[in-house]
């Protein structure tokens, strides 16, 4: 059985912005409701000053500027090049916004000037998450806060755990760290809690969000597997998993993966559940 090597997770401006922008639609579609719970919690107000943070292509920051209305602001950073111009591109006439490139964790930022910094999971990614959050705090005013939604463990996310449970015949990925750089960083929630207060926050809530997210799309059940077969094998773990792999390794997988999703339920999506932590705290 061929082994794999773990990849970087998070080569935004290479591979993995290109697959972000390419499925951009699909992965709109299976984030929506983690997205609504994350800015509930925000709970922004008219005339807030946000800073949304690994925004991409920019559903959140559109999303917040209307809470935020015309006397409020919302400046949405990522670190993909491709993904800001398609978030500058997609903008709303009128819509209060601005998108910069940087990097969040070490660009300068307006110092003590938003009320809210806020993230649809785009704060997973830093290499040193402590030192990078107690960077963008200093973004905020003295009494503003913070609301990001995370992935929790891979184990916990179905939409990850049986793709790859399907291929454990098929390839073998190496064991990876956990606690890497990548969409289940946070996955252990005291190591979050750690994180976040280590960064200088206080008053901090981590609550579990889970739903059951839309894997896919169709206007037929098999439409809709083939769509959520298609995404797994350009975005997210599997992908990674098999990137390399032969062209009999990739059959065999697609099979594997197929039947997984044919049986969870859904018509014009594959249903499979999903787990997030909805974290909120102050400055
Ligand atoms: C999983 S995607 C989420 C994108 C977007 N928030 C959404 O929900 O559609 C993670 C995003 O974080 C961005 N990102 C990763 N590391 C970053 C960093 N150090 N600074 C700014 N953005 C970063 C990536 O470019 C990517 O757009």
């Amino acid at each position: 059985m061929p082994d794999v090597q773990p990849a970087p997770t998070h080569d935004w401006n290479g591979d993995s912005g290109a697959r972000w922008a390419a499925n951009l639609a699909r992965l709109d579609l299976m984030l929506e409701d983690f997205g609504s719970a994350a800015i509930a919690a925000a709970k922004a107000q008219p005339g807030e000053q946000i800073l949304d943070i690994g925004c991409g292509s920019g559903t959140s920051t559109f999303a917040l500027a209307q809470r935020v209305g015309p006397t409020g602001h919302v400046l949405g950073v990522d670190i993909s090049e491709q993904l800001v111009e398609m978030a500058r591109a997609a903008t709303p006439d009128g819509a209060s916004v601005a998108f910069r490139c940087a990097d969040a964790a070490t660009a300068a930022l307006p110092q003590g000037q938003f009320d809210l910094l806020f993230s649809r999971f785009g704060v997973m990614f830093f290499d040193d998450p402590v030192a990078a959050f107690a960077h963008m705090r200093c973004a905020l005013k003295p009494g503003g806060r913070v609301a990001f939604i995370c992935w929790r463990g891979a184990q916990e996310n179905d939409w990850v755990r049986l793709p790859m449970a399907a291929i454990r015949d098929i390839v073998q990925p190496a064991p990876a760290d956990p606690n890497a750089p990548g969409p289940f960083a946070f996955g252990d929630r005291q190591r979050l809690a750690d994180i976040v207060a280590a960064a200088g926050f206080t008053a901090i809530d981590i609550k579990p969000f889970d739903t059951t997210l839309s894997y896919g799309r169709g206007a037929s059940r098999e439409a809709a597997i083939d769509d959520a077969l298609d995404m797994a094998f350009q975005v997210g773990p599997l992908s990674r998993a098999l990137a390399d792999q032969s062209d009999d390794v990739h059959g065999r997988a697609a099979d594997a993966v197929r039947a997984a999703f044919t049986g969870r339920p859904g018509e014009t999506s594959v249903l499979i559940d999903g787990a997030a932590w909805v974290v909120t705290a102050q400055n």
